[in-house]
């Protein structure tokens, strides 16, 4: 007897997902024990590129619930409301979903998860976060005999490109991030991935399986990388970091702590040297030291693979449902996270500029680790010239720092508003 799947989409990955399962369908079915034959395709628009031969193809996704001969739907239309809308309506008449979409389990998660364990039915999502890395899996064992205390990540790919992309060839943000729309990397809005909204969706539900805490989107703090420029990239890389857009989760006791931002990496750190779409994902675990997850993070066969996996443990019997929310919460605020800074500064080119900027840092506690003049790069106009000072300090409490910038801001030399970006500590 066939296994009858039906997928909502028809997209990069829902493309990847044709193509694999059909190049790979006797493997497949020599795991699965029958054959996996898609039989129902459902999406706003048929595109001339797919051919869909024998599969039912209609506009609308009630299709997919109706279709009582689906023993599962693959959600790949991506969004909230429609993908949200679909996968309650299988679950609750009881039939298994896998779904690649991080903004809907980000946003109704908590909710969709407990209506698949009330109806003893599969909701899986390995291919939301991290594209074909198998983080999903790997976090549902919760390593017994072990307990994780940070999860450290490059989760987007299309940022990663767009960073690597400045760096290694100077190329200007827009370029980069229209090559990685060509290359079907970004999300429909790419303002999700470059604000850090799908890296935050991504976060908040790494952070549910690791530690077991509900998924809660609302308290991950969020930045993008729509304001780095190649000139921080450049001084950073003095300084002997990488800028990359990570993401951080931590528990403290009963304290967690969940953002996504731009950040200084050490150059000789792993994250550091994962460049174009590659993500990763490292654990600090107490009885393993670091574990590290490496892959492609986004793209049709690699995000198609982890559907698939999916896919063959549901059908082969071997799908567990992981369990999350068993855990309370007590976010912690940004401004009470302790870090490092790099500081990019424009100063009026005069002597005593440098020593008014230590004195108000020094006066707010905060010590200096490296600071540097960037006399070849000043700006000169008829009446001033403005020069780039660029700081890293040492660990301070945000809440301390902002108020700092504040001053410096205010002082007639210094131009506002000041760069700051987070230097991230790995160990
Ligand atoms: N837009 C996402 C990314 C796709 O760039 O990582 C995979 O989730």
């Amino acid at each position: 007897m066939s296994i009858n799947v039906g997928i909502a989409g028809l997209g990069v990955v829902a493309q990847g997902l044709l193509e694999l399962s059909s190049t790979n369908a006797d493997q497949l079915s020599g795991i699965t024990g029958n054959p996996l034959c898609v039989t129902r395709v459902a999406s706003r628009r048929l595109r001339d590129e797919v051919a869909l031969g024998t599969i039912a193809f209609s506009t609308d996704l009630e299709d997919l619930v109706k279709d009582d001969d689906l023993d599962f739907v693959i959600e790949l239309i991506g969004g909230t409301d429609a993908a949200y809308n679909l996968i309650k309506a299988c679950l609750s008449r009881g039939r298994g979903v896998i779904t690649a979409n991080k903004a809907v389990l980000a946003t109704h998660g908590n909710e969709l998860l407990a209506i698949a364990r009330d109806r003893d039915v599969p909701l899986a999502f390995e291919a939301a976060v991290a594209g074909g890395i198998p983080i999903i899996a790997a976090l549902k064992t919760r390593f017994p005999a072990n307990n994780i205390k940070w999860l450290t990540g490059i989760i987007n790919g299309t940022c990663n490109y767009i960073l690597t992309a400045m760096s290694d060839e100077g190329v200007a943000f827009e370029d980069a991030l229209r090559r990685a729309q060509e290359l079907g990397y970004a999300e429909a809005d790419p303002t999700f991935d470059v604000g850090g909204m799908d890296a935050a969706q991504k976060l908040a539900i790494l952070v549910a399986l690791a530690f077991n805490v509900p998924i809660a989107i609302d308290e991950v703090y969020c930045e993008g990388i729509q304001d780095i420029t190649i000139d921080d990239i450049r001084h950073a890389d003095e300084f002997g970091y990488s800028i990359k857009h990570l993401a951080i989760g931590r528990q403290d006791d009963d304290v967690i702590e969940m953002r996504v931002h731009p950040a200084l990496v050490p150059k000789d750190n792993l994250l550091a040297k994962v460049n174009d779409v590659e993500n990763a994902v490292q654990l600090g675990t107490t009885n393993t030291g670091v574990l590290r997850f490496t892959g492609p993070g986004a793209g049709g066969h690699a995000t198609a693979s982890s559907v698939i996996a999916d896919l063959t443990n549901i059908a082969s019997g071997l799908y567990r449902q992981p369990g999350i929310g068993g855990n309370a919460l007590k976010p912690r605020s940004i401004s009470d996270v302790s870090s490092a800074f790099f500081l990019s500064i424009a100063a009026t080119d005069r002597p005593g500029v440098i020593a008014s900027i230590g004195e108000v840092l020094a006066s707010h506690s905060i010590s200096i680790a490296s600071m540097v003049q960037k006399q070849e790069e000043v700006v000169r106009s008829a009446d001033t010239s403005v020069i780039p000072v660029v700081i890293l300090t040492n660990t301070v409490v945000e809440r301390e720092l902002n108020k700092s910038l504040q001053e410096l801001e205010s002082l007639d030399d210094i131009a506002s508003p000041i760069k700051k970006i987070r230097v991230v500590d790995l160990a």
